[in-house]
């Protein structure tokens, strides 16, 4: 079998290039799902306290790392900076929080979550007015925030920093700051949505790149009302073809070719029989004609699903990213 394939970040940490995701899972079905997915050979985790779950990572992870099972430098875990959080005074909290429940001494890698922020209301992870608009920070001050995130790599809490959702404007004014490298950039990326010159930007620029809903996400499509424009890429004929070619299922295809283009991927899945063969995707390659034929699907960014819709009044933000 050939051996995994890993990307290494600015810090020279090795980072699997294949993930698990951990959003939209209930607790029950995560405890499940993540024990399946470390005996299947997962061991990048991407979590966040957005998803209302690391308590669920912490327990698992715990079971593992206690029983020796596992050791904590096999793992690779990535969360987040809530948006609720992203102002200075948020980072140090926030992390801390994240650390406590997935009952861990550090993290891998950190993300500032987005690149705007919401008001901090107590513990709320997404306050609303009485309209049901989120009440926005419009203050987000990126070059500060960063400032936080770097006294974090120096507490030793986090290994590696970096950023989620951010445009390249945004990127580019974060790099004309930073003492620590910008690590990792995660974002919205499948076959539709090829995300090419930001790739090449990162790439240039030192930054690895990790893709999330590389399956497509059908349950964030529902969530966004995008049902009708937005096709299934897991029945996409290409996909399909290529399959059936390679003797491999659509989502595999999907993650390889992901994969072979040097960017990491995190598919969620509760079903053990599919995040499985998720992961199965190491002594096995697709051919130029596979990936030209794959690259042939990149519809830009109108295939974009997660535009943060469901944040009502969201777009009046300064830092709103599209
Ligand atoms: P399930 O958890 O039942 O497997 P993304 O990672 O793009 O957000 O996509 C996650 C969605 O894709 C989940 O609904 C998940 O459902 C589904 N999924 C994950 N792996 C596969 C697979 N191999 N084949 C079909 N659907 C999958």
């Amino acid at each position: 079998m050939a051996s995994k394939l890993t990307l290494t970040l600015p810090t020279g940490q090795i980072m699997p290039a294949l993930g698990f995701g951990t959003w939209q899972a209930t607790d029950a079905e995560l405890e499940a799902a993540l024990t399946a997915a470390l005996e299947a050979g997962y061991r990048h985790i991407d979590t966040a306290p957005v998803y209302e779950n690391e308590h669920v990572i912490g327990k698992v992870l715990h079971k593992w790392l206690s029983s020796g099972k596992i050791k904590r430098d096999e793992l690779f875990i990535v969360s987040k900076v809530p948006p609720s959080g992203n102002r200075p005074s948020g980072v140090d909290k926030w992390i801390k929080r994240s650390l406590k429940d997935l009952q861990l001494d550090y993290l891998d890698l950190y993300l500032i979550h987005t690149p705007f922020s919401f008001e901090e209301v107590g513990e709320e992870l997404h306050p609303v007015d009485k309209n049901g608009e989120i009440k926005l920070d419009k203050s987000t001050n990126h070059l500060q925030v960063w400032a936080e995130m770097e006294k974090q790599v120096a507490a030793g809490r986090t290994k590696a920093i970096g950023l989620s959702n951010f445009n390249m404007e945004q990127i580019n004014k974060v790099l004309t700051v930073t003492k620590v490298p910008i690590a990792n950039l995660q974002i919205e990326l499948h076959v539709y949505f090829q995300q090419r010159e930001l790739v090449e930007y990162c790439k240039k620029n030192g930054i690895t790149v990790t893709a999330y809903s590389p399956l497509g996400s059908r349950g964030l499509v529902k969530l966004m009302g995008k049902v009708d424009s937005l096709p299934d890429l897991l029945a996409n004929p290409v996909v399909l073809k290529i399959g059936e070619r390679r003797k491999k299922t659509p989502a595999q295809i999907l993650l390889r070719y992901t994969l072979q283009r040097g960017i990491a991927a995190i598919p969620k899945s509760t079903n053990p029989e599919r995040l499985k063969k998720n992961i199965d995707l190491f002594d096995w390659e697709l051919t130029a004609e596979d990936t030209d034929e794959l690259d042939a699907l990149d519809q830009g960014s109108s295939a974009r699903i997660c535009d943060f819709g469901f944040f009502k009044g969201i777009k009046n933000h300064p830092e709103f990213p599209f």
